[in-house]
């Protein structure tokens, strides 16, 4: 671990692990490859197939980081996360309900993503921000990932989908489950949205309804 400085911050330098270069690759893609956050968001897609390939554990480490620096409301930091790495329990985890979580069996890595709701009223909030920064994290270090939907879904007509996560893995009482990212090297490679199919007409200027900008 090298020290470094970066707009007169102190840095971490990390060795190198396969695929990302010393620094942060967040930094990278800012200050390398010239690359905006723009270019991430284009690129992103929903990855629902995976190569046979393990995730690097400094890979996982910065998945960890990421959702770790996930902003809550008031800082409570209600979520917790359970990074999921056994065959076993990942083939178990993708029947937590019957349609949409299939193709976590053939995921390296899952991160479960949960929350203690007495300890913030907006952890929902929480939770999806989190989800979605290791969705784009994930996207950064050339992995593929999905979101699995378990709040509010059905595991089958007797069990709601996060009461079977929450006992698969021993989930603390009153634990809730928002979602599973799914996770790995990518072996389907949709291509980004273009340009010209995302909605602006869901966009309005200064009063809803108003589509010229002012
Ligand atoms: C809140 C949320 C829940 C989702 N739940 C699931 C799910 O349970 N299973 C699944 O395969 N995809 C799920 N997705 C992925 C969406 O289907 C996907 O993001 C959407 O079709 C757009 O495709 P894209 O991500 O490739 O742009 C979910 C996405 C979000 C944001």
């Amino acid at each position: 671990m090298k020290e470094g400085k970066i707009r007169g911050q102190a840095i971490e330098r990390r060795t190198r692990p396969s695929g990302i270069d010393e620094l942060n690759p967040f930094l990278n893609h800012f200050k390398r490859e010239e690359k905006m956050f723009i270019d991430l968001l284009r690129t992103r897609r929903s990855i629902r197939r995976f190569q046979d390939r393990l995730v690097e554990q400094e890979k996982i480490d910065l998945l960890i980081e990421a959702m770790l620096r996930a902003p809550s409301s008031r800082g409570l930091n209600p979520w917790e996360f359970v990074v999921v790495t056994e065959q076993e329990t990942l083939a178990r985890l993708s029947q937590a309900k019957p349609h949409g979580a299939t193709f976590v069996k053939n995921a390296p890595l899952a991160i479960v993503v949960c929350a203690d709701p007495t300890k913030c009223d907006v952890w929902v909030e929480d939770c999806s921000i989190a989800s979605i920064l290791l969705h784009l994290a994930a996207t950064d270090l050339g992995l593929g990932s999905c979101w699995v939907q378990i709040r509010l879904r059905e595991h089958d007509a007797h069990q709601m989908a996060q009461e079977y996560v929450a006992e698969l893995l021993k989930l603390p009482e009153g634990m809730a489950v928002e979602a599973i990212i799914a996770m790995g090297y990518p072996a389907e490679q949709p291509a980004g949205h273009p340009r010209s199919s995302l909605l602006d007409d869901k966009v309005s200027f200064e009063q809803y309804g108003q589509k010229e900008r002012g």
